[in-house]
């Protein structure tokens, strides 16, 4: 296993590049299962995820080309088995999204249950109910969803939750059958977005990307002429907010889609951070300032702020004049951060899926765990920001989902240091 040992305080300097987004590149690329001809993707990040979801294509029979210096991806989908196994679908929850677009092509798919993970139990029962609404026969036995097409039927699924991954599974399925599939309450991430759009340049006929209602009538022929380019990875973008609010370091921020950001920037604005943004919309100039304000949120689906970004926001309030109040609504145990934050001094208390922050502390290094992706994220920010040396342990958490953090911020004059651990 891997460490990052952080010696702080550091300030950052320069401009730092966004990658693509992992949450839009993952089930773009497994959408690529829909299509007979050879798909292209560019500004793909160079992530654990694309590795092993690639991986999974290939074990089904495609062939697939990543060339990691261009972040251009190609895949030839030809498939030999519907199957996605667990020893790889273990390793990363999104390869549920293979379900859809394998029924679309081969009428039939067996996955994995993804299992939970360490924020929550993840189920994927809403990803089912709305297949099977579909016309698809679904069962699941022995940890695997066994699915098969019986006849295909227009109809209407209204999501109890929103899910992100299970408005994505079910809008592929439905973009390649033509019958009229209608979703309430669905996604309206701009990840979700990206691939209806994808969908849509295929010759899929979706209107209400965007909104929580999608009306969905599928081809059975899709067709995508040019590669797809991958989108920013927006919570990339806001954890740099946040990294230069907790060192306290002017930052730009580059190749950002700052579209997607309205609710992350009024919330670090009305904590006192200045964020100029490029008449364009990709480059965001972030100035700190000396004391922060207090805030009060709640994570919320899309357009509320993101459950992706909680983790480095309370790394942030924990520097604020005061007491911050941050509820966790989408997952059941998001909180795994809070141990960590406080064994570098922060001043937290949970109560069931709140949390009250108080502030300003001042960080003291000590070593720490990573527990899942964005939380690890936001243990390195405090590292920063902390007097002495932190340890962040199982880092593969962050490997899965920023490219290269390490040198990112070395380049911004952190001095982090990756270890064998
Ligand atoms: C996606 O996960 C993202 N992952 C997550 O990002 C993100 O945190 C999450 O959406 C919320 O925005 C990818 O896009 C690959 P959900 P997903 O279905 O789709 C419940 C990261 O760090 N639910 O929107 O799995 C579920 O338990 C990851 O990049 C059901 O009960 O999340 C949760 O409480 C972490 N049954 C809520 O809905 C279902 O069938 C939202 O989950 C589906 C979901």
């Amino acid at each position: 296993m891997e460490a990052f040992v952080i010696e702080g305080p550091t300030r950052l300097s320069g401009q730092v590049t966004v990658s693509g987004s992992k949450n839009a590149a993952l089930p773009m690329l497994f959408a690529a299962i829909l299509f007979k001809d050879e798909i292209k993707f560019t500004n793909v990040p160079r992530l654990w995820d694309v590795q092993t979801t690639l991986k999974i294509l290939e074990e089904m029979g495609c062939q697939t080309q990543w060339d990691k210096d261009t972040g251009t991806v190609s895949i030839l989908s030809s498939i030999k088995s519907p199957k996605a196994p667990y020893e790889l679908v273990r390793q990363m929850r999104a390869s549920i999204l293979t379900l859809g677009p394998l029924l679309a092509r081969c009428g039939e798919a067996e996955v994995s249950l993804p299992g939970g993970c360490a924020i929550g139990a993840r189920p994927v029962n809403y990803h089912l109910e709305a297949m099977k609404k579909m016309g698809v026969d679904v069962r699941v036995d022995e940890g695997y969803v066994r699915a098969k097409v019986n006849t295909f039927q227009s109809s209407e699924y209204v999501f109890p939750q929103v899910s992100v991954t299970g408005t994505e599974n079910v809008m592929c399925l439905a973009a390649a059958i033509s019958e009229k599939t209608v979703l309430q309450n669905a996604a309206a991430e701009p990840e979700v977005v990206a691939l209806g759009e994808m969908l849509v340049q295929a010759g899929a006929n979706i209107e209400g990307l965007g909104t929580s209602t999608l009306e969905i009538r599928g081809s059975s022929n899709l067709k995508l002429e040019n590669p797809v380019a991958i989108i920013a990875d927006r919570i990339e973008a806001g954890t740099w907010i946040a990294a230069s609010m907790i060192t306290r370091s002017p930052l730009v921020i580059d190749q950002c889609d700052a579209s997607h950001l309205d609710t992350v920037l009024s919330i670090f604005r009305s904590m006192g951070a200045a964020i100029e943004v490029s008449s364009d919309l990709t480059r965001l100039t972030v100035s700190p300032a000396d004391s922060y304000q207090p805030i009060e949120i709640e994570t919320q689906p899309y357009p509320g702020f993101a459950t992706d970004m909680q983790a480095q926001l309370m790394t942030v309030a924990c520097l604020a004049e005061g007491r911050s109040k941050i509820t966790e609504s989408i997952f059941e145990n998001r909180f795994m951060h809070v141990a960590e934050l406080q064994r570098l001094g922060a001043s937290i208390e949970v109560t069931d899926r709140t949390a009250y922050v108080n502030g300003p502390v001042q960080f003291k290094g000590a070593p720490l765990m990573a527990t899942d992706l964005r939380a690890s994220a936001s243990l390195v920010l405090a590292g920063l920001a902390a007097t002495g040396t932190t340890k962040v342990s199982r880092i593969y958490h962050l490997d899965r989902g920023y490219q290269r953090l390490d040198e990112k911020l070395t380049a911004l004059g952190a001095r982090v240091k990756r270890i064998s651990d």
